[in-house]
């Protein structure tokens, strides 16, 4: 499979996370926690965390994507309410994140993508991201998929002693 030149991790497939996957999924998650400012948290998720989130997304009917290759779960996706009042049911906000090994080879695109048709068929009209304002290859990666910069809240988190700005980034769906 290749995507935009990239060649994806061999034998990869798009599934719904089921139960088992939940422990790949995690390690990605605090991975990126522990490493980097795009997740705005230290604290590194449990799989009792993970679990109850995932039941809750699937009890939303909203999905929860993992891509998987024969070393595991190599990257996921989902979508949640982007705020919790009733006017604001037609508008998500979206996760991505891939496996530190297997990034730049179109595992984050597939994943988006597929996360496109999904918020479709639940009748969804914006998909909304908030990316660190200093990940530059992750709002590169977003523009990519259609995303356009929608604004900026300075100073709105804090991890490693600094303060962290806030991109909005949204398309239509
Ligand atoms: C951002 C992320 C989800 C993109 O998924 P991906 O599978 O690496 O991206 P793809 O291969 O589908 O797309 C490639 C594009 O993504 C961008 N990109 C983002 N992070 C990258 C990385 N570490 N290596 C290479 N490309 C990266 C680049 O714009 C790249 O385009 P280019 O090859 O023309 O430079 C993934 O890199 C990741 O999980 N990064 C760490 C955590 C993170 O930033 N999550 C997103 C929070 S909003």
């Amino acid at each position: 499979m290749s995507q935009r030149g990239h060649t994806v991790p061999e034998g990869l497939q798009l599934h719904d996370a089921a139960e088992a996957d939940l422990a790949g999924l995690m390690a990605i998650y605090n991975e990126v926690v522990a490493s980097s400012t795009a997740i705005f948290s230290h604290q590194p998720v449990t799989l009792d965390e993970r679990r109850h989130w995932w039941q809750t997304r699937i009890a939303q009917g909203y999905p929860v994507l993992v891509a998987r290759d024969a070393q595991g779960v190599a990257g996921f996706s989902t979508f949640g309410d982007f705020r919790p009042w009733p006017g604001y049911r037609f508008s998500v906000e979206h996760t991505v994140h891939v496996r530190a090994a297997d990034r730049g080879r179109g595992v984050g695109t597939l994943l988006v993508q597929a996360l496109f048709a999904r918020a479709a068929a639940l009748g969804k009209h914006t998909m909304i991201a908030g990316v660190d304002a200093a990940n530059a290859p992750s709002i590169r990666f977003h523009e990519r998929l259609g995303f356009s910069k929608a604004g900026l809240l300075r100073e709105v988190g804090y991890k490693f002693d600094r303060w962290l700005d806030l991109v909005f980034l949204q398309r239509a769906i």
